[in-house]
């Protein structure tokens, strides 16, 4: 795109559109009150501006993973419900990641855009420190930036 100038006055600024100012504008134009009076649905335009690569998670973002022992019986046989599942026992550990702004660099050539990583013990004590968790960020850099780093990719709906 060609360089527009910025404008600049007292009251006010006008700035060229960027693929940047999708994070903020994503918000504006998917809010749900601007739905009120043209009874249309949200365009999704976080969804797809994320599938192309142009919108983050939001700064403070906290995925949180646990994983847990399978319940076993007498034999050590993993016991299921009735639908298969294995059920639940004690939790093992609880694997983070966080996205906040300049996060990331301690990870070098592993980093996964701007997130750390972390595990930590149920009671709360950690496993693997954010700064040793270089392998959690090199996997997680293979789900690529265009997913923001995210496998689950549970895209929020606002
Ligand atoms: C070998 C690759 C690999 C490594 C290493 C790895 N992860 Fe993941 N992680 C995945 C995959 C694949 C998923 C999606 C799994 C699912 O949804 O069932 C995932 C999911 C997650 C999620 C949920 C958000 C998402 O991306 O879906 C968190 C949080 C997470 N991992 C944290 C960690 C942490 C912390 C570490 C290091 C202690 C770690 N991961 C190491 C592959 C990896």
């Amino acid at each position: 795109m060609a360089d527009r100038p910025r404008l600049e006055g007292d009251r006010l600024v006008l700035e060229p559109l960027r693929v940047e100012h999708a994070q903020e504008m994503a918000v504006v134009l998917d809010d749900m009150a601007l739905h009120t009076f043209t009874s249309g649905e949200p365009a999704k335009f976080r969804e797809k501006a994320m599938a192309a690569g142009a919108v983050a998670y939001p700064y403070g973002t906290v995925f949180a993973v646990e994983f847990a022992h399978g319940l076993r019986d007498g034999e050590a046989q993993l016991m299921r419900d009735g639908s298969g599942t294995p059920l639940k026992a004690d939790v093992a550990r609880i694997d983070v990641m966080r996205r906040e702004r300049g996060y990331g660099e301690v990870y070098g050539d592993s980093r996964a855009g701007e997130w750390e990583f972390a595990s930590y013990r149920p009671d709360g004590t950690p496993l693997i420190a954010p700064g040793n968790a270089g392998a959690c960020a090199a996997c997680h850099r293979k789900a690529g930036a265009e997913r923001d780093f995210v496998y689950g990719l549970r895209v929020p709906s606002k």
